[in-house]
This record gives structure tokens, C-alpha cells and sequence, in this order.
């Protein structure tokens, strides 16, 4: 079965029959009526909470809710309600509405999580030739020690750049960094006392920890390691690992190159162990809050989950719509 609506196309008040990604399996428990349970679903429309509304039959619900996990695909027949200015799911049983688990196969991926609507090999090549004009030795070794090694060329392109926010898809990081190497390339043009070896490599290691700290099945999620570590410290121990590999690479060089990966989201508060030392770590993390930024913002704009002039975003804050 395939998807034929997203949840950022679903309205107030319509029914559904459709597939749904589980992102969280949130409480089961008693009401009124008999035994509730709450979920958080998603496909690459959004995601949005879903509610099951079972009779007395708590046996039988009970078994539904324990043949759901985290990334099941379910198969969801109910209605579309408002609640608190927020769409719902609401799936009642007793109206003839249910919820399947489909088993893998029954379903195609590529309806829950996006790919990058642009080129990935355009980009990839891009990628490589900012790569192939970096010319200080060492740091031409290290790049290679990652980018001449077809798996991580292939993971790294594949891999989002976030779980819920900028280029949440596939291709999304590969994009992002592009985005972020370009407006490095562009601060080294205005500001030529920059090191552009330097700044170029660390802003194309920033977020590879990354690769290590997403896992996409029918969503986007995080690792045990992503969870405990995060990606700053991942990228920082890959591009540690990788200069000890490389005999006589320089420590300094190899400290700056893990400051800025570590000092890539600028300060503490954004999750940054360090805040930047020297410029080029300035100039990279203020490259990263760029891209966020803006492209948190298209991303809210584009899909507002409302008809009035203002959405109001966690992230992001109020955005203007018109
Ligand atoms: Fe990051
Ligand atoms: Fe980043």
C-alpha cells in the first residue's frame, strides 16, 4: 500500500484511511470509555499526535499497543479533529475506524522519510572539487582518509542534517554542508587573512558526527551514541582518529581541526562543548547559524500548519507568512 496524503495536507474534520511512521509511543491507560493509548506519528509531511479511543476490551487493545514499536508503519482508519488548535488522529473503534501494523514490505520507504529535491551526484561533485582544491598536504590526507573511502562517500551523502528540523531528509547533510562551505568560501573572499585550507576542511568534518548519530529506518532517529555523545564529540573523535592514523600529522593541526567540529554550533547553549577560539572557528560556526537559521525559517514558511498570517515555531519563534 502507498501513502496518498501527507500530514501537512490533512484537514479539520476529514476521515483517513492512510499510512503513519510511529515516532513515539507515548501512555496507554484508562478513560470513560473503556482503554486509551497516544501516539506520535510521522511521514514527511510533519507529524502529528494520534489518539485511540478503545471500548472495554482491554485485553484486546492492550495487544494492539504492544505489537507497536518505534518506526512500526501503521495502517490508520479514523478522522482528522482539532484539539487546542493543533490536528489530532482520532481512531474509534467502535465507528468502524482501526489501526494495522504492516509488516515490512507492505509498504515503500521512500513514503516516510524525503530524499533531497536536488541533485545528489551534482552535489557530490561539487563536494569533490572543493575537496581536490584544498592544497595544504596534511589536510589533504586527512580529507582523503574519509572521502576516498567509497562507504563513508556513500553514508555521508545519504544522511540527513537533522531528525525535525533544516533538510530533514536524505542528502540532507550533504547539502548542508555545501551550503556551509560556500558561505566559508565566501567569508575567506571578504576576509583574506582567513586560513581557507583550514576553514574549508572544517567546515566540510563539522558534521559528519552525524553518520554515526542518526539512524533512519520509516523515520529519522537518533542513536544510543547520537543520544549520549552527540554528534560535535562523534565528528571530533573521527577527525582525532583519523589524524593519529596518518603518520606524523601535526597535533596542533589536529586540535584545530577537532576545535572547530567542536566549536561548530557556536556556544554552549546550542550544544557547542567549546565556544570558537580563533577565527576561522568563528567564521565556521557562524556559517552553521546561517544555514540553520534560514533554512529552519523556508522550512516553517512553507509548511505553516495554518491559514493566518503568523506560525509560531519552538525553534524558530514567530514567522511571518506572507
Ligand atoms: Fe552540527
Ligand atoms: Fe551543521
Amino acid at each position: 500500500m502507498r501513502k496518498t496524503i501527507k500530514i501537512n495536507e490533512l484537514k479539520a474534520g476529514g476521515t483517513v484511511d492512510d499510512l503513519f511512521a510511529v515516532r513515539l509511543k507515548k501512555s496507554i491507560g484508562p478513560y470513560k470509555g473503556g482503554t486509551t493509548f497516544h501516539l506520535w506519528v510521522s511521514d514527511p509531511g510533519g507529524d502529528i499526535s494520534l489518539k485511540y479511543w478503545g471500548d472495554k476490551d482491554n485485553v484486546a487493545i492492550q495487544k494492539i499497543w504492544d505489537g507497536i514499536s518505534k518506526g512500526s508503519v501503521l495502517r490508520v482508519k479514523g478522522r482528522v479533529n482539532e484539539y487546542n488548535g493543533s490536528l489530532e488522529l482520532h481512531v474509534n473503534p467502535t465507528s468502524g475506524d482501526s489501526i494495522t501494523v504492516l509488516d515490512e514490505g507492505d509498504f515503500d520507504i521512500r513514503d516516510f522519510v524525503a530524499s533531497t529535491p536536488m541533485d545528489i551526484e551534482q552535489m557530490k561533485g561539487h563536494l569533490f572539487s572543493v575537496i581536490r582544491k584544498i592544497d595544504d598536504p596534511w589536510l589533504k590526507e586527512a580529507l582523503s582518509y574519509f572521502f576516498a573511502d567509497e562507504e563513508f562517500v556513500r553514508n555521508f551523502c545519504e544522511c540527513p542534517a537533522s531528525i525535525t528540523h533544516h533538510a530533514n531528509w536524505l542528502g540532507g547533510l550533504l547539502e548542508h554542508t555545501l551550503r556551509v562551505v560556500k558561505l566559508c568560501e565566501s567569508y575567506c573572499q571578504i576576509y583574506p587573512d582567513l586560513d581557507r585550507n583550514l576553514l574549508l576542511t572544517g567546515a566540510i568534518f563539522h558534521d559528519i558526527g552525524k553518520l554515526r548519530d542518526y539512524k533512519v529506518t520509516s523515520i529519522i532517529g537518533s542513536t544510543d551514541e547520537g543520544r549520549l555523545i552527540g554528534h560535535l564529540v562523534i565528528g571530533a573523535e573521527m577527525v582525532h582518529d583519523a589524524c593519529r592514523f596518518i603518520e606524523g600529522f601535526p597535533s596542533e593541526l589536529s586540535m584545530k581541526l577537532q576545535h572547530l567540529v567542536l566549536s561548530s554550533h557556536g556556544t554552549t547553549e546550542f550544544g557547542s562543548p567549546k565556544v570558537p577560539m580563533f577565527p576561522e572557528a568563528v567564521a565556521l560556526s557562524l556559517a552553521d547559524l546561517t544555514d540553520t537559521r534560514i533554512e529552519d525559517m523556508i522550512m516553517v514558511k512553507s509548511n505553516p500548519n495554518t491559514e493566518e498570517d503568523w506560525a509560531q515555531n519552538k525553534s524558530v519563534g514567530s514567522v511571518y507568512l506572507r
